[in-house]
C-alpha cells in the first residue's frame, strides 16, 4: 500500500508545527487513513531540540480535544528524500527549507501550509513573542486548514 508522508515545518517546532502535526493527525485519524497517511513535525532551528511542546500551544490544542505529544527535532536535508510534501508555516521556514534542499527536482514538494488555507495563502504568524490571542489564531488557522489538507492528500493518494 502506498504511503503519503507528509512533514510540517516551522522554526522552534514547538508551537505552530506541532499543532499542525497534531490535529492534521487527528483528521487523518478521524478519517481512517492512518496506516496512509504518515505525519511529522520539525523545525529549521535547533534550540529546542527534544523538548515537548510549548505549554501554551499544548493547553490550546487540549481544550478543543486534541493532546500533542511531540519532541522537537530539527528539519534535516535527508527529509527531501524520505517526504512527500513538506510544509513551511511561513516564508522564512520555506526559505530555510529549500537552502536544505539536496537537487532541484526536490524543491516542488515544499509549500506553504497556508496554501490549504480556505481564507487564502500567507504565513501562519509565529505567537512565541506574544500573548494567548497569537495561540488562539494558529489554532483557528490549523483547523480550518487541516481538512482541505486531508482532500488534497486523499486526491493525491487515489491518483
Ligand atoms: P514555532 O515558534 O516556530 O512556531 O515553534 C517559535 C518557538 C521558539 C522560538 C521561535 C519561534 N525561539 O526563538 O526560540
Amino acid at each position: 500500500m502506498r504511503v503519503f508522508r507528509v512533514m510540517f515545518v516551522c522554526l522552534g517546532n514547538i508551537c505552530r508545527s506541532p499543532l499542525g502535526h497534531g490535529v492534521f493527525a487527528h483528521h487523518v485519524a478521524q478519517a481512517g487513513l492512518q496506516d496512509q497517511i504518515f505525519v511529522e513535525s520539525s523545525g529549521t532551528g535547533a534550540w529546542h531540540v527534544g523538548e515537548q511542546a510549548d505549554a501554551r500551544m499544548r493547553s490550546v490544542a487540549a481544550s478543543h480535544g486534541v493532546p500533542i505529544d511531540h519532541r522537537a527535532q530539527k528539519f534535516a536535508s535527508s527529509d527531501f528524500e524520505q517526504y512527500d510534501l513538506i510544509l513551511a508555516m511561513d516564508s522564512q521556514n520555506r526559505r530555510d527549507i529549500l537552502s536544505l534542499c539536496p537537487h532541484p527536482s526536490l524543491a516542488a514538494k515544499v509549500k506553504m501550509f497556508r496554501d490549504f488555507d480556505p481564507q487564502g495563502p500567507g504565513d501562519v504568524p509565529d505567537p512565541w513573542y506574544g500573548g494567548p490571542e497569537g495561540f488562539e489564531m494558529v489554532w483557528d488557522i490549523v483547523e480550518r486548514t487541516a481538512s482541505h489538507l486531508l482532500q488534497h492528500i486523499s486526491q493525491e493518494l487515489q491518483s
